[in-house]
């Protein structure tokens, strides 16, 4: 038996005893009664009883046992011409008297407190700090609008807003206090503290009573310990895409996710504590979350805070300049990245101008990795290239190629096999478990591992419809594919209304509801089309009420804005099309699929509840006007 069959069996056959062991690389205040309660399925909590503190186990615990002068964070930021190292223990001390001026604006242990900050080093002292204290965060990516972040403020009801006062995003400045303001004021809920961090190239105006600058909070507290929290308590909050315009507040508990993320480090990742870990993703992201933050921090690696973007800030060899200069040893992207480098220097002219011999591995994630990307980023590289799979729910890698355990010879298309602790299956629509090489829906025999999702912020009922209910005893991951011969899995994209735009995940069900709010809108369906560079697009097909007539080219521009102020440019809603009628089933449902088959050319069948098959060939005709399916 190899060693990685060996390993994932013990994981599938004996959870308690597999990962109660990976649980001794985390330090704990009181050891746990049980290590998975197994007695309210599907809901099961890993190590009941435990106590902890996650920011002890990524920043204190390192200062006691001797990195104290090692740095733990690198921010790297071309957009202000910045480079600074943060060692763990000017860490510990920055997140500790942080973690008193939370304290003293009222936060409290179990508190939520919103996180709303682009990539610098103080969004990570405030999730450590939030951490600290056993307050709740929630971070929310910088490039959504107000109107979702009034959403995310309603729902998660935080004491405290922290901010910075603005980003440099490529080369745009953008001012995030007058988006702020903006949400508060169309939220319900209201925040009591707005915690301001003053960059100096944006300043913000505080709003009396409510907001204070970071940097007086910070000069008026005292550093704050530790406080213990339950391993089933919450760590975190984050807002992901789900198929309306309601997001899902996946939820984090402390224990289960401290020890799976510091295990992966080793088993998946492959590096060890000191070495140089570097993400190149959001801290908004469930990626930033997990390897920008915690996983390299709770294992005493050091983490790059990266504020630019693969290209343009200066161009296409940001990235290898970052390895060198950093000697990063594994780093983790998204496959978008690389499409767009590539597509800027094909011959990797600038990457050779660097020294990447420190250079172990590349990962990435977010979307599928497109054969022809895998195999141009292995002959620049030249070293190994891992596809991994996972979600914002599991917060780690469901599939992915465990270069710590074994590793597989690459089949490109293929993020490779389940991870230890992922049982994972192929079923049909009626629950069947399907054969080699036979697509179906994927799935995750319960109970999932530790780290992934405890349960929906305030809304356990949702938690199960989405994800528990489809297939009993299975976690539905909403994405379809197969597993081959090998063993190898295929994930071949979302079934449902999520898509994902250069890594980004996103809902088109929000980008509908956003349409269907134009007064001239009768109905819309708005659905994932292929894009070259960013993997997907949102297009939307509208039909106008009766009798209107308006300027479609007008309607068209309205409709961008619509989606760009109210979810996000991130959303890249750019094509409408007006049509006379939509494909419905004769129940009514509008056929989305159909139409995104249509769009990007893939073979469909007439579904058979089809109101009025006719309908199909004018929406072809009208989708080819529009240059669609797009020739590749
Ligand atoms: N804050 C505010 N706005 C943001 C933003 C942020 N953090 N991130 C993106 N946007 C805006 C962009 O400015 C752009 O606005 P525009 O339409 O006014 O130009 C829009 O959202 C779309 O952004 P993006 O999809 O990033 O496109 P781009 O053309 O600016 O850049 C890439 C293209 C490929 C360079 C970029 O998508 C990229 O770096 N992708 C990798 C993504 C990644 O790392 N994902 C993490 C998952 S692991
Ligand atoms: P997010 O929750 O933002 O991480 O997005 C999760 C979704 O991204 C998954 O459900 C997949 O559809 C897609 N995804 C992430 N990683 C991969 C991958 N390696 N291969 C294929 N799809 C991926």
């Amino acid at each position: 038996m190899g060693k990685y069959e060996a390993v994932f069996q013990k994981s599938i056959e004996d959870p308690e005893g597999f990962w109660a062991e990976a649980a001794e690389g985390i330090d704990w205040y009181t050891k746990w009664d049980t290590v998975l309660d197994r007695s309210n399925p599907p809901r099961y909590r890993w190590f009941r009883g435990g106590e902890l503190n996650t920011c002890y186990n990524a920043v204190d615990r390192h200062v006691e046992n001797g990195r104290g002068d090692q740095a733990a964070i690198i921010y790297d930021s071309p957009v202000t011409d910045t480079v600074a190292e943060i060692s763990y223990r000017e860490l510990q001390q920055q997140v500790a008297v942080f973690a008193g001026a939370l304290r003293n604006q009222g936060v409290q242990k179990g508190d939520t407190v919103i996180i709303y900050m682009p990539m610098i080093p103080e969004a990570l002292v405030s999730m450590l700090a939030c951490a600290r204290l056993g307050a709740v965060h929630s971070v929310v990516f910088g490039g959504f609008a107000a109107n979702e972040l009034a959403i995310r403020i309603d729902h998660a009801q935080p004491k405290a807003i922290v901010i910075a006062s603005g980003a440099i995003e490529g080369k745009k400045t953008l001012a995030y206090k007058p988006l702020v303001d903006s949400a508060i004021e169309q939220s319900s809920h209201k925040p009591e503290k707005c915690i301001v961090l003053q960059r100096d190239f944006v300043p913000a105006e505080l709003t009396e009573e409510r907001d204070i600058s970071w940097q007086e909070a910070v000069a008026g507290a005292e550093p704050v310990d530790c406080v213990p929290v339950q391993a089933t308590d919450p760590l975190y909050i984050l807002y992901t895409s789900g198929t309306t315009g309601m997001p899902k507040g996946v939820m984090r508990d402390n224990g289960g996710h401290a020890v799976a993320l510091n295990w992966t480090m080793k088993n998946i990742y492959n590096v060890e504590p000191g070495d140089v870990y570097w993400a190149a993703s959001d801290v908004g992201w469930v990626v930033g979350h997990s390897y920008i933050v915690y996983g390299p921090l709770l294992y005493g690696c050091t983490t790059i805070v990266y504020e630019g973007k693969p290209i343009g800030t200066p161009d296409a060899g940001a990235f290898w300049r970052v390895i060198n200069q950093h000697r990063v040893k594994v780093m983790f992207t998204a496959p978008t990245a690389f499409r767009a480098i590539r597509k800027e220097d094909p011959e990797g002219v600038l990457l050779k101008q660097n020294d990447l011999s420190c250079f172990q591995s590349l990962f990435l994630a977010g979307e599928r990795l497109d054969p022809d990307t895998y195999h141009w980023a292995r002959k620049m590289l030249n070293v190994p290239v891992i596809d991994h799979w996972w979600q914002t729910e599991t917060a780690w890698a469901i599939v992915g190629n465990p270069m710590g355990i074994e590793q597989f010879p690459v089949k490109p298309g293929s993020p490779t096999k389940p991870m230890p602790g992922y049982d994972v299956r192929i079923l049909d629509d009626e629950g069947n478990e399907l054969g080699p090489n036979q697509e179906g829906n994927i799935v995750v025999k319960l109970p999932l591992p530790p780290g992934t999702l405890a349960t929906l912020w305030r809304n356990e009922e949702r938690f199960i419809s989405s994800y528990m209910s489809a297939f009993p005893g299975y976690y539905e991951t909403s994405d379809g594919g197969y597993i081959d011969e090998d063993g190898y899995v295929f994930v071949m994209g979302r079934i449902d209304d999520v898509i994902n735009i250069a890594g980004h995940r996103l809902s088109t069900g929000a980008m509908e509801e956003v349409v269907a709010t134009h007064p001239h809108v009768a109905e819309c369906a708005v659905f994932g089309t292929d894009d070259q560079l960013k993997g997907q697009k949102p297009l939307g097909l509208v039909v106008l009420k009766a009798g209107v007539e308006c300027d479609e080219e007008d309607l068209k521009v309205e409709l961008v804005q619509m989606v760009r102020s109210q979810i996000g440019a991130i959303a890249c809603y750019r094509e409408t099309a007006v049509v006379s009628r939509l494909p419905k089933t004769r129940s009514g449902k509008i056929l989305r699929g159909t139409m995104r088959s249509i769009a990007t050319g893939k073979e469909y069948r007439m579904p058979s509840t089809i109101d009025d098959p006719t309908i199909l060939e004018e929406i072809t005709e009208d989708l080819k006007k529009m240059g669609y399916p797009e020739l590749s």
